[in-house]
């Protein structure tokens, strides 16, 4: 990035947005802000303003949104997921993936929209996965079980299109990325040998960094390959 950066990564209490917050917090030339659904004062980054969201209520979206005036990107790593069969799944269950994985980044993206607005970037990434992508969900002997955290993901996704063909014409950037396997509270249930978070996080902040609107409506894995939507 050439010209000072205001980034916000919401969910950034552990795991990969907390590896973003410090691996963008090391950036001589970026403002990095993160959030958090509980204050906690051991989060002490130098140069990381926390604060506090939880994406599933909308006055606390709202609330955030009234402290920050200006974003560069908006990265929505806030979300959940565990290896749910949508068979065993219940429909309150699977609901409340979307909340958190879906409507949770609408309304964020909403709040913020007047943010991005004030600059001139405008890039919006949503932290997407694999396991929502049909194309590879529905190749025979795909492995892996995507469940419920799949269909909200696949519906992530198409959040991100549908902003994308909305906004294009104001010159924001919209494209959902997969972080990789990494070894997180989340990626740890699929068992050992997921990424270290620095790992992904050092290559997603790359591959954002050359993000432009050209590739919105593409779905990138963390160090630039091209994901089947
Ligand atoms: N790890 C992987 O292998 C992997 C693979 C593909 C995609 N992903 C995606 O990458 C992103 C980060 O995953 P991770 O592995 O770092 O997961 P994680 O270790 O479980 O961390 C999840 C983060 O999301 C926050 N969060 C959860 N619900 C929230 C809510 N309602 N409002 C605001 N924040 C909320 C958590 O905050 P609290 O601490 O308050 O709970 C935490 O900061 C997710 O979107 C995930 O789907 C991960």
């Amino acid at each position: 990035m050439s010209s000072e950066q205001i980034v916000l990564v919401i969910g950034a209490s552990r795991g990969i947005g907390l590896a973003l917050v410090e691996e963008l917090s090391a950036r001589p030339n970026t403002q990095t802000i993160g959030t958090v659904r509980i204050p906690n004062a051991a989060l002490d980054l130098p140069n990381v303003r926390f604060v506090t969201l939880d994406v599933t209520d909308e006055e606390s979206v709202a609330k955030a949104a009234s402290e920050i005036p200006e974003i560069d990107t908006l990265i929505i790593n806030a979300g959940m997921g565990k290896r749910d069969p949508v068979l065993t799944t219940s429909t309150a269950d699977l609901a409340t993936y979307l909340d958190v994985n879906v409507l949770g980044p609408h309304r964020a993206i909403r709040a913020f929209l007047p943010a991005l607005r004030a600059r001139k970037t405008r890039r919006i990434i949503p932290i997407s996965s694999t396991s929502g992508s049909i194309g590879q969900q529905a190749m025979p002997g795909s492995g892996g079980l995507a469940g419920a955290y799949g269909v909200s993901k696949a519906a992530l996704n198409m959040l991100a299109v549908q902003f994308h063909k909305e906004l294009q014409k104001e010159g924001f950037t919209v494209v959902p990325v997969h972080p990789g396997w990494v070894a997180t509270d989340m990626g740890n249930r699929h068992g050992t040998g997921g990424m270290p978070p620095a790992t992904s996080a050092q290559a997603i902040a790359k591959l954002v960094d050359g993000l432009t609107a050209k590739e919105s409506t593409t779905f990138y894995q963390w160090d630039g390959k091209v994901v089947a939507w």
